[in-house]
C-alpha cells in the first residue's frame, strides 16, 4: 500500500527530485566547510550559503540577503528572536493560538518574573482582530509575536493590518511563518515585519535541520550562539556585522544545498501558484466532508482566511483512533492530537484530545483527497455510528502512544 502523505504541516514530503540530485552533487563534489578556507571547494560551499540567502531575499521581498540568519528550524529562529530581543521589564503581546515554540519561551520568562505577557484571543473561527492586538499594547510593549498560519485551526492571520498597527506603536513585530513561508506570499516590508521566523523543511520543501530568521533594521538582538565565524577571528567578541553576529560554528551546508535547490524550484512556479493549488485541495476536502454532519470542521469558513491545514473532529471518537484507522486501512498519514498548540485547542474546545489534522501540500492530488474523504467516512461508519469504544476499536498496544498523548502532543 503506497502511503498517502497528508502531514505536510509537520514537514513536507516528498521533496522535489532536483533537491535529491543536488544533495548528491554537494556530497560528492564540494562538501567542504564554507567560509573556513580559500580553496575552490570551500568557496563553492560558501556560495551555497550566499545564494540561499539571495533566494530567500527574492522570495520575501528583502533587499539585504545578509539579514537572513540560518537556524536549525522555526523553533530555533523563534528562540533567537524572543530571547535576543527581550530584557527584564519588557511587555509582550501575543495570541492564544501560538505554537509551543513561542508559548514556552514566553511562559518561562514570565514565570521567572522577567517579562509580562498579554495573550489575545480571536473570533470563534480562530481569526485575530488587529485592533484587539492594538488595545493590548502598553508603553512597555517591546514585542508582538503572532503566528501567521495556525497549524491547529488553519486560520491565516491578517499580518499586514497587525503589522501597520504595531509599527504605529513602535514595538517590534515577530511573525511565526512556520506554516506559510513558501505557501502564502509574504512581503516583510508590506506587513511591517521586523522578525520573520520560518523553517526550510515545511512549505519551502527543503530538508529537516534548516530554518531562518529574518532580522529587520529596527531589531537589536543579543547574540544567541557565539563562536567561530571563519572571518574576524581576531576579535575577542562575536562580530557585530550580519550575518556573523548570530551565526557561529560550521553550518548545515548539506541542508542548505537542499534548501537552495527547493527555493529555486518554488520560485520557478511562484508562491501564488502553490497557494492556489493547496487551496483547491483544501476547498475540495471541506466541500466533501462538510456535507457529513458527523464531522466538525474547525477554522475559518472562508478560503481566503485559511491555509491548507484542516482540523477535524468526529463526535465521541478519539482523534488518535481515527488517525490510526486511516493509517492502518488506507496508508494515509495524518496527525492527531494537540499539534504543539494547546492554547488553540483550548480555544476551539478540543483540548486535551485535540483534532485530526489533514495538511495537503505541493505534491498532493485531488485523487488522494478523495481517498482520504472515503477513508474518513468509512471510519465514521465504523467508529461513530456503531459507537465503538475507543479501547475496543484498536488493540491497546497500538493506542498507547496516542491515548496517553494529551499534553504531549
Ligand atoms: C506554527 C508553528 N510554529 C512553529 C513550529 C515549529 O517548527 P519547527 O518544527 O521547524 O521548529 C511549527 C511546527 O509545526 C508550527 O506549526
Amino acid at each position: 500500500m503506497k502511503t498517502i502523505y497528508l502531514d505536510n504541516a509537520a514537514t513536507s514530503f516528498p521533496k522535489p527530485a532536483c533537491v535529491y540530485e543536488k544533495l548528491r552533487t554537494y556530497l560528492e563534489d564540494y562538501g567542504a566547510c564554507p567560509g573556513r578556507g580559500g580553496y575552490a571547494m570551500a568557496r563553492q560551499a560558501g556560495s551555497v550559503l550566499e545564494e540561499t540567502r539571495c533566494l530567500l531575499a527574492e522570495l520575501l521581498g528583502v533587499k539585504e540577503p545578509n539579514r537572513f540568519i540560518f537556524t536549525l528550524n522555526a523553533t530555533d529562529a523563534l528562540n533567537l528572536a524572543i530571547k535576543g530581543v527581550l530584557v527584564p521589564g519588557d511587555h509582550v503581546v501575543t495570541t492564544v493560538f501560538e505554537h509551543n515554540s513561542v508559548m514556552r519561551p514566553l511562559n518561562r520568562m514570565e514565570q521567572l518574573g522577567f517579562i509580562r505577557v498579554s495573550r489575545v484571543g480571536g473570533s470563534s473561527n480562530g481569526l485575530v482582530d488587529p485592533h484587539e492586538i492594538y488595545r493590548a499594547l502598553t508603553p512597555r510593549t517591546k514585542l508582538v509575536a503572532v503566528v501567521h498560519g495556525s497549524n491547529a485551526t488553519g486560520a491565516l492571520q491578517p499580518i499586514e493590518s497587525i503589522g501597520r498597527l504595531v509599527r504605529q506603536h513602535g514595538a517590534l513585530f515577530l511573525v511565526d511563518a512556520a506554516q506559510t513561508a513558501g505557501a502564502v506570499p509574504i512581503d516583510v516590508h508590506k506587513a511591517a515585519i521586523d522578525l520573520l521566523a520560518f523553517p526550510g523543511h515545511k512549505a519551502l520543501l527543503g530538508l529537516p535541520g534548516t530554518g531562518a530568521l529574518y532580522i529587520g533594521s529596527r531589531a537589536r538582538l543579543a547574540p544567541w550562539r557565539e563562536g567561530g565565524t571563519g572571518i574576524f577571528s581576531e576579535l575577542p567578541l562575536q562580530p557585530e556585522v550580519m550575518p556573523y553576529a548570530y551565526e557561529a560554528g560550521s553550518p548545515n551546508t548539506l541542508g542548505l544545498a537542499g534548501l537552495r535547490e527547493s527555493l529555486r524550484f518554488i520560485l520557478r512556479y511562484g508562491v501564488a501558484w502553490v497557494r492556489t493549488h493547496e487551496l483547491s485541495l483544501t476547498e475540495y476536502f471541506i466541500k466533501g466532508l462538510g456535507r457529513d454532519g458527523r464531522f466538525v470542521l474547525h477554522g475559518p469558513s472562508s478560503l481566503k482566511d485559511r491555509i491548507a491545514v484542516i482540523s477535524v473532529s468526529l463526535q465521541n471518537v478519539s482523534p488518535a483512533v481515527i488517525a490510526d484507522y486511516l493509517d492502518r486501512y488506507y496508508g494515509i498519514a495524518v496527525r492527531a492530537g494537540l499539534h504543539c498548540a494547546p492554547g488553540a485547542h483550548r480555544f476551539m474546545q478540543t483540548f486535551p484530545e485535540g483534532t485530526v489534522r489533514i495538511s495537503p501540500g505541493y505534491f498532493n492530488t485531488l485523487e488522494e483527497i478523495d481517498t482520504c474523504l472515503q477513508a474518513l467516512r468509512e471510519a465514521a461508519d465504523q467508529l461513530f455510528e456503531n459507537q465503538v469504544r475507543v479501547e475496543s476499536a484498536v488493540p491497546e498496544r497500538n493506542l498507547l502512544p496516542y491515548a496517553k498523548a494529551g499534553e504531549a502532543y
